[in-house]
């Protein structure tokens, strides 16, 4: 069973004067794929708070799917706070989202999201809106369970130069 947690970044979110649908639309399409969401939260769009969470969130679910503050505006920090936290760069997930759906929405390429690894916890940037979570939902779904698999698998074990 594919465990998840959602991580809404907004400061209206948070303060409660916008309501999470992006964050629910994630809900919906996860739990289509079959997975378990344990873990949901709406925090400000502040870098350490969002970093923070994906941190501790890395060493409980095996993907982190956030939402919003992927944009240009002064507070869309959340690339940056995943970048402070994961291990590795998984760089075509994020590309094939903008590639894929930019097809139908030209203004895709204006969200900087990205996606890595931390540990065995696959964390994915999605942008802010609905609409933007179900596009970009649709192109990376079907790749996700290979790429835990691939990431639950054995440790490589190099042989000694
Ligand atoms: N990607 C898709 N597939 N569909 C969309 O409607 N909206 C874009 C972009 N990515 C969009 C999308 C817009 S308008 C913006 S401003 C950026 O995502 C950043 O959004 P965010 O700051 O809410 O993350």
């Amino acid at each position: 069973m594919v465990t998840v947690g959602i991580l809404t970044c907004s400061d209206a979110g948070s303060r409660g004067q916008r309501q999470d649908t992006s964050g629910q639309t994630i809900r919906e399409m996860a739990e289509a794929q079959g997975f378990k969401v344990t873990r949901t939260e709406i925090v400000p769009d502040e870098r350490t708070v969002i970093a923070d969470r994906i941190l501790r969130w890395a060493a409980e679910v095996d993907l982190v799917l956030t939402t919003g503050g992927t944009g240009m505006g002064q507070r869309d920090v959340t690339p940056e706070a995943t970048r402070d936290v994961m291990e590795r760069e998984a760089p075509g997930l994020a590309e094939a989202m903008r590639f894929v759906t930019a097809q139908k929405t030209p203004m895709a390429w204006l969200s900087r999201g990205t996606a890595g690894v931390r540990g065995r916890c696959l964390i994915i940037n999605l942008p802010g809106s609905p609409k933007a979570v179900r596009e970009c939902l649709e192109v990376v779904m079907p790749l996700i369970p290979h790429a835990l698999e691939t990431l639950h698998g054995p440790t490589n074990v190099h042989p000694a130069s």
